[in-house]
This record gives C-alpha cells, sequence and structure tokens, in this order.
C-alpha cells in the first residue's frame, strides 16, 4: 500500500519553529513562526480567554455533539466582528478548526461547484494557501504583489494581471497584515478590486487571520467590508489563532456571502456535507470561548484591551527597529519596517544572510526574509540591528 508514496516536504515555517526547539543556544530569538510573543519571549493566554474558560468549566454540563455548522452563535458574533453590518439572509457562516480549516473548507466548495477552478494568489503568499488549493484539486496562478526594491504592493502590476481574471476564477486577498509582506492594499485598491469582480465576475476569496493586529478591529476589516457591500458572492476565511491568541485550540470561521437567501441555503448545506465527510463536527471548546467573549461586554472590553495593547506594542517594535537599522546602516532603507502593518515584513535578506542569521547570532527568520516582529524582545532591538547589518543588509 504505502510503497508507492513519495516523501513530502516539510512546511519551512514548521521546520524553522522545530529547528529553533532544537537550538541548545540560549540567547536564541524566533523571529520565525507567526506567534505572538510578549517581552519576556512568552505567548501567554489571554486575560479574557483565562476569563471565559473559568467561566465555561462551571457552566458547561455537557460534551455532547454541538452540530455540523458548530456554535452559530460564534458564527454570528464571527459575521458580526469581521463584516459589521450584512444581509444575515446571503451569509452561510460554518465554524472550522482554525485559518486553515476555513480554507480548506471553502476550497473545497469551489472545487465541488466549479471543478478546475483557478485561484489567483499573490506573489508572494502564506505557502498553505497554494498547498490548500492544491490539495482539493485546484490550482493556483500567481498575480504580481511585491516590489522587493521598494518594499511596497506593485498594484498596477496586481491588476494588470487580474485582468485575466474572469466568471468561475478565485482571487484570495489578505484582508489586512498581508503574509509574508506586511504591505497592504490601500481603500482605492480596495475599491478598484471590487469594481473588477463586478465588471469581470470573478469571486474574491479574503483570508483575514490578523484582525486587530493593523491597525484597530473595525479599521483592518473595513476594505472588506466596502467589497462585501458591493459584490454577489465572496468567501471570507476568519482565523482567531492570532487575535485571540487560540492558536492551538484551532477557531475559526468559514463565510459565505451568495447572490440569492435561496443559494445562501444549499451553500450551507454543501458547507455542513463538507464538514461531515472530513472531521464530522467542529471541535467546540475554543469557539464557546470566543462566543463568550465576542457576546460579553465584561469579557469583550477585557479583550479589546489586550488586543489594543498587543497591536500598540508591535507598532512600536516596528519603529523601534526601524530607528536602530536606519542608524546601524545609515540609511532609511529599513523605514519600511515602520510602515507595514501586522506580525510581518519581509526584509530582502537573501537566504545566505538568513541562515548567517541563524548561524552566527542565532536569530531566526523564515528563508524568504520574512520577520516576525512580534518575536523581537525590547531589549535586543539594538543587537537584532547590529547583527542584520553586520550580515551585510
Ligand atoms: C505563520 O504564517 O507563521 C502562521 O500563520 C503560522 C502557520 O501556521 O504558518
Amino acid at each position: 500500500m504505502f510503497s508507492t508514496l513519495q516523501p513530502t516536504p516539510a512546511d519551512p515555517i514548521l521546520q524553522l519553529a522545530a529547528d529553533f526547539r532544537a537550538d541548545p543556544r540560549e540567547n536564541k530569538l524566533d523571529l520565525g513562526v507567526g506567534v505572538y510573543k510578549d517581552s519576556s519571549g512568552l505567548t501567554v493566554i489571554p486575560k479574557a480567554v483565562k476569563q471565559a474558560e473559568a467561566q465555561l468549566i462551571e457552566a458547561q454540563d455537557t460534551k455532547s455533539y454541538v452540530g455540523l455548522l458548530g456554535d452559530t452563535a460564534f458564527n454570528d458574533a464571527m459575521a458580526s466582528l469581521v463584516l459589521g453590518e450584512h444581509p444575515a439572509d446571503r451569509l452561510s457562516a460554518i465554524q472550522t478548526p482554525g485559518g486553515s480549516g476555513a480554507l480548506w473548507i471553502l476550497m473545497s466548495l469551489i472545487a465541488k461547484a466549479k471543478p478546475g477552478a483557478t485561484v489567483w494568489v499573490s506573489t508572494p503568499t502564506w505557502g498553505n494557501h497554494r498547498a490548500i488549493a492544491a490539495g482539493v484539486g485546484l490550482s493556483t496562478r500567481d498575480y504580481p504583489y511585491f516590489n522587493p526594491a521598494t518594499r511596497a504592493v506593485e498594484f498596477d502590476k496586481m491588476i494588470a494581471d487580474l485582468k485575466d481574471a474572469g466568471p468561475g476564477d478565485v482571487v484570495l486577498l489578505h484582508g489586512c497584515c498581508h503574509n509574508p509582506t506586511g504591505a497592504n492594499l490601500t481603500e482605492d485598491n480596495w475599491i478598484t478590486l471590487t469594481e473588477m469582480a463586478l465588471e469581470q465576475g470573478f469571486t474574491p476569496l479574503v483570508d483575514i487571520a490578523y484582525q486587530g493586529f493593523g491597525d484597530g478591529l473595525a479599521e483592518d476589516a473595513a476594505n472588506l467590508r466596502l467589497m462585501a457591500a458591493k459584490v454577489p458572492e465572496m468567501m471570507i476565511a476568519a482565523s482567531c489563532s492570532k487575535n485571540f491568541a487560540l492558536y492551538r485550540d484551532r477557531v475559526g470561521c468559514a463565510m459565505v456571502l451568495s447572490s440569492s437567501a435561496a443559494e445562501a441555503k444549499v451553500v450551507e448545506a454543501n458547507l455542513k456535507t463538507l464538514m461531515r465527510i472530513s472531521i464530522s463536527m467542529p471541535p467546540d471548546h475554543g469557539a464557546a470561548l470566543v462566543r463568550m467573549i465576542l457576546t460579553d461586554t465584561a469579557l469583550r472590553s477585557v479583550w479589546e484591551d489586550e488586543l489594543t495593547a498587543m497591536r500598540s506594542r508591535m507598532l512600536a517594535l516596528r519603529q523601534s527597529l526601524a530607528d536602530a537599522l536606519r542608524e546601524r546602516t545609515n540609511s532609511d532603507r529599513f523605514d519600511f519596517i515602520a510602515h507595514h502593518r501586522g506580525m510581518f515584513s519581509l526584509l530582502g535578506a537573501t537566504p545566505e544572510q538568513v541562515d548567517q542569521l541563524r548561524d552566527q547570532h542565532g536569530i531566526y527568520l523564515i528563508r524568504d526574509s520574512r520577520v516576525n516582529v512580534a518575536g523581537l524582545k525590547e531589549d535586543r532591538i539594538t543587537e537584532v540591528a547590529e547583527a542584520m547589518a553586520n550580515v551585510g543588509l
């Protein structure tokens, strides 16, 4: 049976996390996997989550099945968090194990509705986007996104390529905090893309995994909301891994806006079937916590304050690293770090320089030179900037 299998390559992000764990050096620094760490290097459980968890353990009297859609009050709360005001009759939502679970079920739905559909992805994009599309039998096509010279979005090139996207095609966009570049589309860019979707008939799929990590909860969803208000069909994959720090509990939500209420019912039935044949039912615990936090005024306010603190700290770390690099390199070419948003920026280092940072300085970045600013520590910024200058950045 298994003799026909070929070895598969390890996911580079997860491999780097394993390499980091195995490194015995005490002063090592993990700027790889997208996990938020506080100034002592810990990924703490937010107080809001701890409080909700205590309440849940006290109140929960059964672990019986919830249902194929998961916790529907969680789905409603997520739809409001991401979409704000929305046409509920045209929306189908299903609770998923993390944002990847949402991407998997949405891409499976695309494959079911339009076998052989093409998913357009940005160059570069998060590695799992292409992998999940391939896993469900969809092909991907790249569109230009990031200009490594300017460290900004090259929107003219992006829309020139997307002119070829038509009905039956899916265009995958990052809702905010682009992974891995940190360079984001402007409101005007989103308006243009919305007009293109309307004219050309492609369907947007928006991955929003970092809501609240860029400029604020509503701010980070504003562009996606503009689009959702105009297009007849749209898919959204939302993750609660980062903004609720529920990484290992696997909490996400897949949402589909259909062109009519009747179609939304059929979409929902298909999402349920896909859930049933894959993992049968989504896990409850983490989603129950998110539902409690989003629907309870006191818990929500604790969570929003904690999210604000994480975001402010990331922005401050961005500014400090940009300042330190300005000083060390005697140039402004790293100012983009302060302008980017979210956890990541692409530094523009060569793979060899990334290896040198790891081998000589114990600093771990993804080999495409993605840096996770949320892995930095305030008291090591100077040292990191010096190491970067040292390897010739
Ligand atoms: C990342 O990009 O580092 C995170 O989204 C974690 C992951 O699963 O890759």
